[in-house]
């Protein structure tokens, strides 16, 4: 254990997939395991595009249930809701002076909307509200107000994580050293998971294996992954062949290797080899799924999980927060 703090935040947008799990839940998760981290449900994150409470707070239940069931290491990790610390608010506030509003232009996912707005004709800024648009800055102050070293994070949100180390530096410039500079680690790459359809696995191609569904529907969604029509007693190539590539990333080395072989040497059909596959999957998360489906009907085991860690969490951020506010307003 180094004494880097990690901290993420997990937005709350229902059940992953699997390529969602394998390229940024388990780095996460990984890392927990020997670091200090502070983990949280982005609920406030998710209020610029879902305006109705009832989702919001039903996908919160099941980000945290999902982190706890997929082994968040919880002796190391301070699990809450970022909603509840009160700080969250005004250091947001705060960084909002000292951020220049040209930032905001250059964040990739505002910019992705203004340029499709301008394609289709219509007003650049059609369907931007400003939770949206000042979402690097709430962003920043997720990551500045615990001290973070470590921001775990996909590719996606790479520059969220910049902004947040350029917003600190306007910060320090000003003020003094009152901000740690944090840093993106973007976890080991896994590559690019495929879908059933052979494409990269994503919800917009509604290609995608739930990472904890029920065990029939994982059957069901493996039996439709798509093959070529090579004959059973054919050889087939393991690397072109989507179920070995998914099957890779939940067996150990030995298991790769006996598999890979039977594709090589011909003599398994691919329905065959989709039900290793499944059979694969489904041991490896029959456990954290029954985890999951506990908590889910125990949301009162939540609820007192994420209070204990709001509780825990807001020690650091009134610390912060004492200090930008003396810095700022003597
Ligand atoms: P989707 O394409 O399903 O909308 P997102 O864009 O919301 O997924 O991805 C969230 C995170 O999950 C990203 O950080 C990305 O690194 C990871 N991820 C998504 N799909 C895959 C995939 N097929 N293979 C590997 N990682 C993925
Ligand atoms: N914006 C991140 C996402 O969409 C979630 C998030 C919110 C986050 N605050 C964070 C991630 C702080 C890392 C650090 O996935």
């Amino acid at each position: 254990m180094d004494n880097k703090i990690v901290l993420t935040g997990i937005k709350p947008t229902g059940m992953p997939h699997i390529g969602n799990y394998l390229g940024a839940l388990k780095p996460l998760i990984d890392l927990s395991q020997n670091h200090k981290t502070f983990m949280f449900v982005a609920d406030l994150h998710a209020l610029n595009s879902v305006h109705d409470a009832k989702t919001i707070k039903q996908h919160t239940y099941e980000a945290a249930a999902l982190a706890i069931a997929m082994g968040v290491n919880m002796e190391n990790t301070i699990l809450f809701r970022q909603s509840d610390i009160n700080e969250i608010y005004q250091l947001t506030e705060f960084l909002m002076n000292v951020t220049p509003k040209g930032l905001m232009n250059r964040a990739h996912s505002y910019k992705a909307i203004v340029e499709k707005n301008t394609m289709a004709n219509i007003d650049a800024d059609s369907g931007v509200n400003m939770g949206l648009y000042t979402y690097p800055i709430l962003m920043a102050a997720d990551i500045l107000l615990y001290n973070s070293d470590i921001v775990p994070v996909g590719k996606d949100q790479k520059q969220h994580v910049e902004f947040a180390r350029d917003i600190a530096g306007y910060f320090n410039n000003l003020y003094g050293e009152i901000f740690k500079l944090p840093e993106p680690v973007i976890g080991e790459d896994c590559g690019i998971i495929p879908g059933l359809d052979g494409r990269k696995m994503s919800k917009s191609y509604e290609n995608t294996i739930p990472l904890l569904a029920p065990e029939s529907e994982l059957k069901k969604k493996i039996m439709r992954i798509i093959t070529d029509s090579k004959t059973p007693a054919e050889p087939k190539n393991p690397d072109e062949s989507t179920i070995f590539q998914i099957y890779k990333f939940f067996a150990n080395e030995q298991e790769v290797a006996e598999f890979r072989k039977m594709f090589l040497d011909g003599g398994m059909g691919y329905g065959t080899a989709k039900t290793i596959l499944f059979e694969k999957i489904n041991s490896v998360l029959s456990v954290p799924r029954a985890e999951y489906e506990r908590l889910m009907f125990n949301t009162d085991e939540i609820d007192k999980i994420l209070s204990n860690g709001a509780e825990r969490a807001r020690i650091i951020a009134s610390e912060t927060i004492a200090k930008v506010k003396k810095a700022m307003l003597g």
